[in-house]
């Protein structure tokens, strides 16, 4: 079976990252993990990642003179690799244009929020604060916009009256580790069918 190549980009705990490559591990799934690529040299999700025997790479952000050349040094991992899907998972840099245009309809991300809602940080908090009922996470397609790309999958969960920050994150957490495998496999498998259209035409 043909599998698309991917690459999950971390930057901390990597239970996203273990997910997906729990998920791999299946015969029948679309993708295979290819490598791990964390901007902290510290992430756990690194160990994790190794003791399952995956290829990772530390890009310290911070030995980099600015974001482009942190960039291009990732785009080049990326592409030696031969990977055709980049999720992000926990990665918390921006991409910029440049890196989003090269890499377009190619990114995913996770987002603890049902988008459009509570873009950027702290969005158990300020579900909470605005009296919300419902939370959710999103996987989403990168896009030049911070967490405004095309919606792939939502899964919501009710939000408690006496839900904190913390108890809600991880009551989500459980559906984020749901959501993006099945994320993952609904769009390798689309780039599987839509490679097989194009060698038949
Ligand atoms: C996850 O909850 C993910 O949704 C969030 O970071 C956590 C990473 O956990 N992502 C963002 O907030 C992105 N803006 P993990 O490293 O254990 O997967």
């Amino acid at each position: 079976m043909h599998k698309i190549k991917t690459a999950v980009l971390i930057s901390g705990r990597g239970s996203n990252m273990m997910a997906i490559l729990k998920a791999t591990q299946n015969n029948d799934y679309p993708a295979k993990l290819n490598i791990v690529i964390s901007n902290k040299p510290s992430a756990e999700g690194l160990k994790k990642a190794e003791e399952f025997g995956i290829k990772t790479v530390v890009l310290d952000h911070k030995t980099y003179k600015n974001r482009h050349e942190f960039e291009k040094d990732l785009d080049t991992h990326l592409r030696s690799a031969n990977i055709q899907i980049v999720c992000c998972a926990g990665f918390m840099r921006i991409l910029s244009p440049w890196f989003v245009e090269r890499w377009k309809g190619k990114v995913l991300n996770i987002h603890p929020s049902l988008l459009p809602k509570y873009k950027g940080l702290n969005t158990h908090k300020r579900a909470i604060e605005s009296g919300d009922t419902i939370h959710g996470c999103s996987v989403h397609f990168i896009n030049s916009e911070l967490d405004s790309g095309k919606i792939v999958l939502q899964k919501s969960i009710e939000i408690l009256s006496d839900d904190t920050p913390q108890s809600l994150s991880e009551r989500l957490l459980i559906k984020e580790l749901e959501a993006y495998p099945q994320a993952l496999k609904k769009i390798a498998n689309e780039l599987i069918h839509s490679k097989q259209l194009n060698k038949s035409n």
